[in-house]
Order: C-alpha cells, then sequence, then structure tokens
C-alpha cells in the first residue's frame, strides 16, 4: 500500500505587490537514477532593501531556489513550476533573452568561490567594466573609471593599479572582494550571496559581511543571504527562512526565528552551533540521521524520520499529512503553537545555554 500524503493548506496566489514573490515553486532534475526532487513546494516574499538568510543543511535546496530565480539550470534536465515574481515580471517563463538583460543588472549573484565567476584570462578590471557596459551603454573608458570606483569601494588597496592585475594576481579574500564588485556594478536590486564567506578564514569572512552590509545601506537592494551559519544569519538577516527537503519549514523575522523557534529542524541547527561561551574544540551535537534522499522523498513531513516530538503529535499525521508553510505561518510542523511554545521553553531552551 502507498502512503497518501495530503498537503495542508490552500495555496496562496503570489504577491504582485511584492518586490521578489516566489510561489509554490517546484524544481526537479532528471538524472540517471531518477527526478531529484531539489525544490518542492516554496514560497516565500522578498521586499526591497531587507536581508533574508535562506538556512539549512547542505542539500536542502538552497543554491537551486536561487539558480532557478537566476534562470540558470539546463532546461533540458529541469522542470520547473510555480511562480517567481520579480516587481510582477514572471521569470519561470521568461525567455532567455529577457533573463540575459536581468542578470548582472538587475539581479546579481555572489558565490561561495569566486573563481566560478571570475575568468582566468581577463583584468579583473575589465570583467567588472563589462557588464557596465554592456547593461548601461557606458564608453569603455567611463566603463573602466566605474571598474575601479568599484575596486575603492569594497577596498581593494590602489584600486587604479589593481584593476589592471589578473584574478590570480589577488589573494582569496581580494577576489572575494572584486566578485562582489563585479555583483554591484549596476547597482542590482537584489543581489544573491551564496554562501559568499564559506571559504575565508574569520577575519576576512567578517570583513566581507561589514562591507556588505555597507553596501547595503547604499545601494538599497534587497539581499538573499544563504549560508548554513546561524551565526552569520543572525549577524545579517532582518528574516530568516529554514529549508529543509526542498522546502521551507519556518520563516519569521530573525528575532523571532532565534529567540523562540518554532520548528524541531530549526531547535535542532540551534543545538548544533557552537556557543560563544564554549570550547570550540568541543563536538557539536549534530542533528541525528541524515537529510532524506530528494530521488524519494518520505512520506508526510519529510522531517519526521529525524524528528524526536511525532509521538506527540495525534494520530498519524506526521507520517500521512505533509504540513505546509502557508505565508501567514511560522512553522510547517503538526504540533499544536501551544505545544511548540511550551517544548521550547521547558525542553530546548534549557540545553542551548
Ligand atoms: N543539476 C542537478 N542535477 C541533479 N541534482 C541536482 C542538481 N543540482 C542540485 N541537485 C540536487 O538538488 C538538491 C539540492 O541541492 P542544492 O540546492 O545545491 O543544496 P544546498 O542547500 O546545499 O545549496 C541536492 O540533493 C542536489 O544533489
Ligand atoms: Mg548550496
Amino acid at each position: 500500500m502507498t502512503t497518501v500524503t495530503k498537503e495542508a493548506g490552500a495555496p496562496v496566489p503570489a504577491d504582485a505587490g511584492a518586490f521578489l514573490s516566489v510561489r509554490d515553486l517546484h524544481v526537479s532534475f532528471k538524472t540517471e537514477d531518477g527526478v531529484v526532487k531539489a525544490v518542492d513546494g516554496l514560497s516565500f516574499d522578498l521586499e526591497r532593501g531587507r536581508t533574508l538568510g535562506i538556512v539549512g543543511e547542505s542539500g536542502s535546496g538552497k543554491s537551486v531556489t536561487n539558480l532557478t530565480i537566476l534562470g540558470l539550470h539546463n532546461p533540458m534536465f529541469t522542470t520547473i513550476e510555480g511562480e517567481i515574481l520579480l516587481e510582477g515580471q514572471e521569470l519561470t517563463t521568461a525567455r532567455e533573452s529577457e533573463l540575459e538583460k536581468l542578470r548582472g543588472n538587475k539581479v546579481a549573484m555572489i558565490f561561495q568561490d569566486p573563481l566560478t565567476a571570475l575568468s582566468p584570462y581577463y583584468t579583473v578590471g575589465r570583467q567588472i567594466a563589462e557588464p557596465f557596459m554592456k547593461h548601461t551603454g557606458a564608453s569603455k573608458k567611463a566603463a573602466w573609471d566605474r571598474a575601479v570606483e568599484m575596486l575603492g569601494k569594497v577596498g581593494i588597496p590602489n584600486p587604479k593599479e589593481r584593476a589592471g592585475d589578473y584574478p590570480h594576481q589577488f589573494s582569496g579574500g581580494m577576489r572575494q572582494r572584486a566578485m562582489i564588485a563585479m555583483a554591484l556594478v549596476c547597482d542590482p536590486d537584489l543581489l544573491i550571496a551564496d554562501e559568499p564567506t564559506t571559504a575565508l578564514d574569520v577575519t576576512v569572512q567578517a570583513q566581507i559581511l561589514d562591507l556588505l552590509k555597507d553596501l547595503q545601506q547604499e545601494f538599497g537592494s534587497a539581499i538573499i543571504f544563504i549560508t548554513h551559519d546561524l551565526g552569520v544569519i543572525a549577524d545579517m538577516a532582518d528574516d530568516i527562512m529554514v529549508m529543509y527537503a526542498g522546502g521551507a519549514v519556518e520563516r519569521g523575522t530573525t528575532a523571532e526565528v532565534l529567540r523562540s523557534p518554532q520548528h524541531p529542524y530549526t531547535w535542532g541547527l540551534l543545538n548544533s552551533m557552537p556557543r560563544l561561551d564554549s570550547d570550540l574544540s568541543a563536538p557539536l551535537a549534530p542533528i541525528p540521521g541524515t537529510p532524506p534522499s530528494l530521488l524519494n522523498p518520505p512520506s508526510g513531513c519529510r522531517f519526521h524520520p529525524r524528528c524526536t516530538f511525532q509521538d506527540r503529535v495525534d494520530g498519524n499525521r506526521c507520517v500521512t499529512e505533509r504540513p505546509l508553510l502557508a505565508p501567514d505561518r511560522a512553522s510547517a510542523c503538526h504540533l499544536t503553537a501551544e505545544q511548540k511554545r511550551t517544548i521550547f521553553v521547558e525542553e530546548i531552551r534549557p540545553r542551548l545555554g
């Protein structure tokens, strides 16, 4: 007998008034082993000038979501359903030529590894100047000046001279700054930062995060900041969305989610974070079990095989009924609001210290 998964909650239509509105997004890939459901029923909104932090274990669909916003998947192997509205423009059905106009101009992305964005064959200055010329029609000279200005803004010393260097002449931290300069050169309305500091040492990481905050103040862009580090999120984001196995399990303002998290998976994430006052060499308490296969995800709540609270939910609902996160609901879990509060206050918080 197969288990029937009931989907809870009626889908809410995309908010055409929001700056970015993602509704019931599904992204799947055809592979040799079968269909990977990388994103499965994801909805969220983002307003201008705000930073949304997306957090979740590796493989939860964070990068796929954002590459889909940028239209960067190979249509041969990818099926996309749902809606992505950017200022009312539907992106999932947009033509490649329209997406190309958006990328680097209205929407820009910075990656964990700057070498995926920077070419070894051209000078750093040229790589920053080129998108500016393409999208604004500026002259070569004006675009070069702009590239030098941007390198200065992201804190590269002697930007006039360094603009003529090739990426390999830059240190890792400087390459990261150069990529940020490239992403911001056209003053994008939406900046997607996918684990931009994961590969950097702590000091450089802190500098880059400060830089992003300053630049947001100056440019007023909306930012999607992806990380598996809740500490970084706490520092950077106005709002948090926690992803698990291709869906959002919890969403709220950063203060709400960190102060009174509602979802057992979020509790696990918080519990696995190093504490400031703890011995840094002490092992973290990871969430027991492993993330599920997205080829054949668990029925009902995707997190139920790893959840220690399902016996507190009446009947077999965690196994048969998938709790979805409606835009007005803080967490996708069958525990009642009262249960979530009580469990967090009495059982989880004391463990977090
Ligand atoms: N092009 C692809 N083809 C097949 N599977 C993919 C592809 N890209 C990503 N996936 C799978 O989709 C899931 C989500 O990946 P991803 O969004 O990269 O996770 P993360 O949250 O770590 O960024 C993973 O299971 C990954 O293996
Ligand atoms: Mg990723």
